[in-house]
């Protein structure tokens, strides 16, 4: 029992231990700003809940020449700047004993052998032969080189063919449009075989996500209104409070549409709006995702269409003047880069045909919130209509992504009095209350997965194909537009009205989470 089971008797029963074979993780991009934020302090955390194998190393490997100690103890900082948990050295003396670097660049052939031989000194040292599981965590214009560097060395198809076979782990972006995903995939299948590769969509480890499933799945009271004869429309809302910050660079390669809405938006939606799996497995539930996103029409940019995309300007975001995006660092004055996407989709099936999901996405809102709210029709008005003291909300089932983890029902009801009044009233169910607060961060789940080879959390070749496949259109008609039909938003307000303009076509309006 760890320290959190004990500390919460709610806890108890959840942690479950998975073993992983003895394992080598290589992190290819190893100073990297996510490594440092997100996967030194992942394995730590899987270390202090005894979640790693026994024998388990870690290899950073990068273009600049860092000695073993110096890695060992830019690892030691990341832990105390970025770990949820504190750093108990019992804990991280034991995985920094096994922390070394491989200098080398990543096209770069011999390089790689000297990373192989690397792995069979840590093999031969064991006594033991090791899964290799290589972290892609680098820009994505050295994606096709280190692939190629893995096949031709051989590392690729070490053990394959075994359980502990060679696994490899590939960052975001996933391509930036259909063309290159699929070029992407291309170079990955010619090295590895699918069932060796994990796409990373971090939404996917998030906790409230894989709730979704249970939530959905796991009651019975669900089901049989999860369709269009009971619902109305879904919004799924990703908001950010944060601007492009340090990363102008990067976001004026992507925006809006491909930092958010084609990945994690797009994930959310598939899990709301797939068909009950037969399984748990990883190909089931993909299956049962890839046959959702499928059945989504094609979308109409432009005027009076499905789309609405915006910029930030200057506002306040906590009580502070916020710059408009154009003055950010690294934006271009002229910048035709959307910080703000909101999609209308409609899915052609059985469950879903007339019901539109609603997708927005922004930086500089409001606030800092990620949530799906399922809006069920309103009730038929024959009790309670056409009267002041009647304030009758549609029922609104609300999963909260975060922060504030949890889901939310609306209802209605009668407000104490000896008169009749309604009003909407809302049921909560809050992680931190039920559960205790320290829930493990998406990249502990992942990392885990990949380790233990569960590939249920991650992207299949053929989602992201089919979720570019849908919005390359649309990146194609804005990059034609340039900045024509660019909306604008205040810092630290929801949206543009555009966004608000495309729900009020179905006579909808975007919630305030
Ligand atoms: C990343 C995007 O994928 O997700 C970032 O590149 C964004 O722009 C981040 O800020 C949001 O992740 P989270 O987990 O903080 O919601």
């Amino acid at each position: 029992m760890n320290a959190d089971t004990a500390r919460h008797p709610f806890l108890q029963g959840l942690s479950k231990h998975r073993g992983a074979p003895p394992t080598v993780v290589v992190i290819f991009g190893a100073s990297g700003d996510l490594t440092a934020r997100k996967l030194i302090p992942a394995v730590y955390n899987l270390g202090h809940d005894n979640l790693l194998p026994a024998d388990f190393h870690l290899v950073g490997y990068g273009r600049k020449a860092i000695p073993d100690d110096e890695f060992r103890a830019l690892a030691t900082s990341a832990i105390h700047e970025f770990s949820r948990r504190e750093l108990n050295p019992a804990v991280w003396d034991r995985i920094a004993q096994n922390t070394t670097y491989v200098a080398g660049g990543y096209d770069e052939p011999e390089a790689f052998k000297r990373l192989a031989a690397h792995i069979a000194a840590i093999e031969k040292k064991i006594s033991r032969e090791v899964q290799v599981l290589f972290y892609i965590s680098t820009p994505p214009t050295v994606f096709a080189p280190i692939l190629k560097n893995l096949g031709a060395s051989g590392l690729a198809a070490k053990h394959l063919g075994e359980p502990h076979h060679a696994k490899v782990i590939i960052e975001k972006p996933f391509g930036r449009n259909l063309a290159s995903a699929r070029e992407l995939n291309a170079t990955i299948r010619s090295v590895f075989e699918e069932h060796q590769v994990y796409r990373i969509d971090h939404y996917l480890g998030k906790e409230t996500v894989q709730d979704l499933l249970v939530q959905r799945f796991g009651n019975a009271i669900f089901e049989p209104l999860w369709n269009r004869n009971f619902i109305d429309h879904v919004q799924i809302t990703v908001a950010e409070e944060v601007g492009v910050g340090t990363r102008g660079g990067y976001y004026e390669t992507s925006g809006a549409l491909r930092d958010m809405i084609q990945n994690h938006t797009m994930q959310l939606l598939a899990l709301t709006a797939m068909e009950p799996p037969v399984s748990l497995s990883a190909e089931d539930v993909r299956d049962e995702k890839v046959k959702v996103l499928k059945a989504i029409q094609a979308l109409r940019p432009g005027p009076g269409g499905d789309t609405a995309r915006a910029q930030y300007v200057t506002g306040f975001i906590g009580g502070k003047q916020a710059p408009g995006y154009l003055d950010e660092e690294g934006i271009s004055a002229t910048s035709a880069t959307e910080t703000y996407a909101a999609i209308r989709l409609s899915i052609n099936n059985w469950r879903w045909q007339g019901v539109p999901f609603y997708l927005r996405s922004g930086k500089r809102m409001a606030r800092r919130v990620s949530e799906i709210a399922i809006q069920f029709k309103r009730p038929p008005g024959t009790l309670f209509s056409d009267n002041p003291l009647y304030n009758i909300a549609p029922n609104t089932l609300a999963f909260q992504i975060q922060p504030d983890e949890g889901l939310s029902l609306i209802l209605n009801g009668k407000v104490p009095g000896l008169e009749t009044r309604t009003q909407p009233v809302k049921m909560n169910f809050r992680y931190s209350t039920t559960f205790g607060s320290n829930t493990p961060e998406a990249y502990e789940r992942l990392v885990l997965d990949a380790m233990v080879g569960d590939g249920t959390l991650f992207i299949r070749g053929d989602e992201a194909e089919a979720s570019w496949k849908l919005y390359t259109p649309v990146l194609e008609a804005w990059a034609a537009a340039g900045r024509d039909g660019m909306d604008t938003y205040a810092s630290g307000s929801w949206g543009p009205k555009s966004a608000d303009d495309l729900m009020a076509q179905t006579k909808s309006a975007w919630r305030q989470p």
